[in-house]
């Protein structure tokens, strides 16, 4: 009963995975929540109030000025009464309206007055969650602190392939019983984390290195630690201020980080790798600053392999669950499952970073995770509220 005496107000939006939604209030109340659900009008088009009635035990509210629903329990009485807001199926006209901040019907109306958190399970057809005004509705719902919770990908019920799916009723049972714990997600979890780039020198003043801000990463480390990690950040070298509580380690080179992770990693529970880690390093590193001659106007550098620092962990007997990140400008699905089987990962979070304002540098970003058998995209947001998403479903996948 991993949520007795938790108050579950469940709000049901029109689409065709609202006939999911009586699943849900059933397999809430196995774990002991008291659950009560709130309609839209295209919500009963979909699935009776009178099925969500038999399933919850109490009356379904479905209008804003019902004076005999308002005798009952009022819409700010059960604002308040919430615990945990749940909207599943969560449509695209229902996030628009949530978005604009309207008050239109009962359930965007609760959404605005009540102090419980919030979190949405989307779902509609692929073209319509992809589309521009529903990712930066989703955007603009992110960046005010509401969780998003899929939407899972798949063959949908119009016959399309994508992301959309509302996510299975026990992976949302799973997330409000994560979400509702007494506990911080990752509480007393040691985390060892890298971020930012590393530089290879050539010589005592130029190096090798990328674009990598660090700001994903310190992200993570702010995340993490607000969830109750304890937080070791092996870090490249940034222009960030270290996150309060967060240990910091700085490193320059691909070698230095490699053993600041494995001289660290036999103590931690969690080891995430976000950083761009340089491929290869220059074979010599000359000793003095290497001059332009006249007569050549070409310059041949040999380069050597780094080290593989997550792979080196991911091959430990006794590793960490490790989470890894793919940097990917094509295939991302393709690479990220490959560098997920290859490097021996528990999940990894992957970046099309070709795109326009976001990964390498930029103050947003956009995830998908993957795991085995298994997937969830992070819709673009700035990257704290990215982080604190990831952190979520980190928790989520490393206490099963
Ligand atoms: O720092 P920001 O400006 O905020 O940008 C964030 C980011 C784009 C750097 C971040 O989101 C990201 O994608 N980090 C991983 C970058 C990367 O090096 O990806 P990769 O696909 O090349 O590497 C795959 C994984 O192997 C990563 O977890 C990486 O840390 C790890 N790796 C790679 C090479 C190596 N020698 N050792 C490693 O541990």
């Amino acid at each position: 009963m991993r949520l007795a005496d938790k108050r579950i107000l469940l709000g049901v939006s029109g689409g065709i995975a609202a006939y999911k939604s009586a699943e849900l209030v059933r397999r809430l109340k196995d774990q002991g929540a008291e659950v009560r659900v709130v309609m839209t009008r295209s919500a009963k088009e979909f699935i009776t109030p009178l099925t969500l009635q038999a399933v919850s035990g109490h009356p379904v509210a479905y209008s804003l000025l019902d004076p005999s629903a308002e005798a009952g329990m009022g819409h700010i009485e059960l604002a308040k009464w919430a615990d945990l807001v749940l909207i599943a199926p969560a449509s695209a006209n229902l996030m628009a309206r949530m978005a604009a901040g309207m008050a239109d019907e009962l359930l965007t109306t609760l959404c605005l007055a009540t102090p419980a958190p919030i979190t949405l399970a989307p779902a509609m057809n692929q073209q319509m969650y992809l589309n521009a005004a529903t990712q930066a509705n989703l955007k603009t719902l992110a960046s005010r602190g509401i969780l998003l919770w899929g939407p899972d990908a798949g063959s949908q019920a119009c016959g399309d392939v994508g992301p959309g799916r509302m996510l299975d009723p026990l992976e949302l049972v799973d997330r409000c019983c994560q979400q509702l714990a007494a506990e911080p997600l990752l509480a007393g979890v040691k985390l060892l984390l890298t971020a930012g780039p590393t530089r290879e020198a050539l010589d005592p003043v130029r190096y090798i290195s990328n674009h990598s801000s660090g700001k994903m990463g310190y992200a993570i480390a702010r995340a993490a630690r607000e969830a109750g990690a304890e937080v070791t950040l092996v870090s490249g070298p940034v222009a960030l201020a270290t996150p309060a509580g967060v240990t910091r380690v700085d490193v320059e080179s691909a070698e230095q980080m490699h053993q600041a992770v494995m001289s660290r990693v036999g103590e931690c529970d969690l080891f995430i790798g976000c950083a761009a880690v340089a491929d290869y390093r220059p074979e010599q590193v000359a000793s003095q600053k290497i001059k332009k001659t006249g007569d050549n106007d070409q310059m041949v550098v040999k380069l050597v392999k780094n080290p593989d620092i997550i792979a080196a962990v991911g091959a430990l007997s006794d590793k960490p669950f490790t989470v890894g990140f793919a940097a990917e400008t094509v295939d991302v699905e393709q690479y990220a499952l490959d560098k997920l089987q290859r490097k021996r990962l528990d999940m990894i979070a992957a970046n099309d970073v070709s795109r326009e304002g976001q990964g390498f540098n930029a103050d947003d970003n956009a995830l998908t995770v993957f795991w085995q058998g298994g997937q969830a995209p992070l819709p673009l947001a700035d990257k704290l509220t990215l982080a604190r998403h990831l952190v979520a479903l980190i928790a989520s996948h490393y206490r099963r």
